[in-house]
This record gives structure tokens, sequence and C-alpha cells, in this order.
């Protein structure tokens, strides 16, 4: 910062504009660069067949059968995004969210049929029970407790049955204590040494997953999500979550949600170094598709200015529902 500062030279020599007057020249100057390969695009898988159900909370998002599944993979690989992350919604759930470590559940076979159809394609799946379980919280539940070894055993099981059918990573997004750790040694133990985990490591308690939880259908019946997940009010907190992820084998590490997180999002970055992902949520796809449904804002323009103020802060990654929509302009501009 500080050589920054001292280099500049005064006004009038210097005029910072003169580099702001062309789009050539900006572009040539330009610090943050965008690509398709930063994005990883979420994608809600339902039971049945040719189901294409949008979530009303999120435009242009979809519940999908596998069959559409496959066909929406194939588009999204020819945009040339690297990467999804399934979320499954299970025919039945019950209280120990048995759907989420079926060899048949939603997820393993939109793995399996993706798998052979785009077999380029990066599969992650998102490791979590809530979307499984009856109660809708991320683990079993004891009187009032939402307890955690327990459910870390149920997320390993979870983890090594979506590696079995073929999934590329793993993304535990429970915030339960020692979770990375475990699913580390259950991939290990049964030969998926080469399979990486990125973790939702700091993952804050936020209202910005509201619309998700329309798409996943996992609002908690009772309660809420504060005795895991962050207090949004704490970063030094944050770091002590990503360096325990860290030191039980996590290979990216996620801040989610992003914007109201940047701060955190640029600290981890800093002071780890390690391969950073960033989730943009629901909650902020949905303002951005509402203002601009409105005609209050221009919608394209924020999303890239949303995007690259994320890579910006430190992000090599990007989970977003406007990956396609990205990915379609990137390519345009080029
Ligand atoms: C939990 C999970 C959630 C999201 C991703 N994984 C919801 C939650 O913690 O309640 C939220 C993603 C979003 O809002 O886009 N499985």
């Amino acid at each position: 910062m500080n050589t920054v500062e001292t280099n500049v030279a005064s006004f009038p020599v210097a005029r910072l504009r003169r580099l702001r007057m062309t789009e050539t020249l900006r572009g040539m100057v330009r610090e943050t660069h965008l690509s398709p390969d930063d994005l990883i695009y979420p994608l809600f898988v339902v039971p049945g067949s040719n189901v294409k159900k949008e979530v009303s909370s999120m435009p242009g998002v979809y519940q999908m059968s596998v069959d559409q599944i496959v066909r929406e993979c194939a588009d999204v690989h020819a945009l040339g995004i690297p990467a999804v992350i399934f979320f499954g919604i299970p025919e039945e759930k019950d209280e120990v969210g048995s759907g989420a470590y079926d060899t048949h559940g939603v997820v393993q076979e939109a793995l399996r049929a993706v798998k052979k159809e785009v077999p380029d394609l990066f599969l992650i799946t998102d490791v979590c029970l809530c979307e499984y379980t009856s109660h809708g919280h991320c683990g079993i539940v004891r009187g009032n407790e939402i307890v955690n070894d327990e459910s870390v055993e149920l997320l390993a099981r979870e983890a090594l049955s979506h590696a079995e059918a073929g999934a590329d990573m793993v993304a535990p997004s429970d915030m339960f204590d020692g979770r990375v750790g475990a699913i580390r040694r259950a991939l290990d133990e049964h030969d998926f040494r080469n399979i990486p985990i990125m973790s939702y490591a700091a993952k804050y308690a936020s209202g910005f997953y509201g619309p998700f939880r329309e798409a996943a259908e996992s609002t908690p019946k009772f309660g809420d999500r504060r005795s895991h997940q962050m207090d949004p009010a704490n970063s030094d907190e944050a770091i002590r979550e990503v360096a325990q992820d860290i030191a039980e084998g996590a290979d990216i590490v996620m801040v989610k949600p992003a914007l109201p997180y940047l701060d955190v999002l640029y600290r981890v970055k800093q002071q780890f170094g390690m391969p950073t992902a960033a989730y943009n949520v629901s909650g902020e796809y949905a303002m951005v598709k509402a203002a601009a449904r409105l005609g209050w804002i221009d919608e394209e323009r924020v999303m890239m200015e949303m995007l690259t103020g994320i890579k910006r802060a430190g992000a090599d990654l990007i989970l977003t529902y406007f990956a396609k929509a990205a990915a379609g302009l990137l390519r345009r501009k080029r």
C-alpha cells in the first residue's frame, strides 16, 4: 500500500484519468479479469423424469430431474464453465437424512448419468443433511440440540457415497466441527485419496440463504442454524475456522455468502494463500433479479460488477447462479 502512495506523482503531472480515456487502454491496465474458468454452477436435482420447475424466488434457476440435469450440464460445459455443484432433494426425507448416503439417491444418480454423458465436466457435490432430513436441520437432532459427532459420521458416509458414484470433489457445507478430517479419513480409507475437499470453511448464519431454502426445500421446521453457522459479526473467528479446516485437510476453502463478507474473503486469501472460493448465494442473486425486473438496475452490468468485485477481493472460484449468464456474456465479448 505504502509503495503505491509514495510512487504517485502529484497533479498536474499525474492525471489518473489519462489511462481511462479509451476502452482499449482501460482494458490494457485492467487488474482483474473474470473468466468462465472461475465459475461453478449450482444445480438442484429432484426425483422423477422430465421435471424442470422454476424456483419462484430465483428466476432462471430450476429444480431438475436427472434427465434434464444431463442436458443442462451439456449446456454448461459448452459455455466453458468447468464445474457444477449438485444439491439433492430426495423423494422422502427422514430424521437421519438417509437419502443423502443412499447409493441410488438423486445426487448419486445424477453423478453417474452426467459422468457418462458429459465426462469432462467437473462434478462437485454439496455434502450436508439439511436437504434430506424431515426436520430440515444439517445433522441429527436430540432434544433441542443438533448433535455434532454423530452427524459428522453421517456426513463422511455421504461424501464417500458421492465419491463412489463419481464425484470429482466434495464440498461439506454443514459447519460442524471435525467434519473435514472425518471426510478425509473416510475417502482415504476407500482409495479416494485424490478426491479433493472444498470446505465451506467460513459460512455465516445468513438471511441471504432464503431463496435457496425454497429451491432445496430445506427450511428448518423449528429453530435455526446459529448453533453451527457463524455469527455475521465475526471475522477473527473465520480465520480460526479456515485454519482448522486446512489443518484437517481442506484443499480449497470457501467464504459464504460473498458480498456482505468481502472483508473476510480478503483476509482469508491474504492470510492463507489457499485456493479460495466464494459463494455468491441465492439471496444475492434474487436481489439483483428482483431489482432488474422492476427496472431499477441494469442486470448484466450489476452481475459483472458483483462477480468482478468478488474476484478482486480474493476469490479464485465463484459459485454463482449467474454462471451461465456471465459465461455467455464473457464469450460474446471476446
Ligand atoms: C446447506 C447449504 C445452504 C446453502 C448451500 N448449502 C443453505 C443453508 O445453509 O441453509 C445456501 C446456498 C444459497 O443460498 O445459495 N446444504
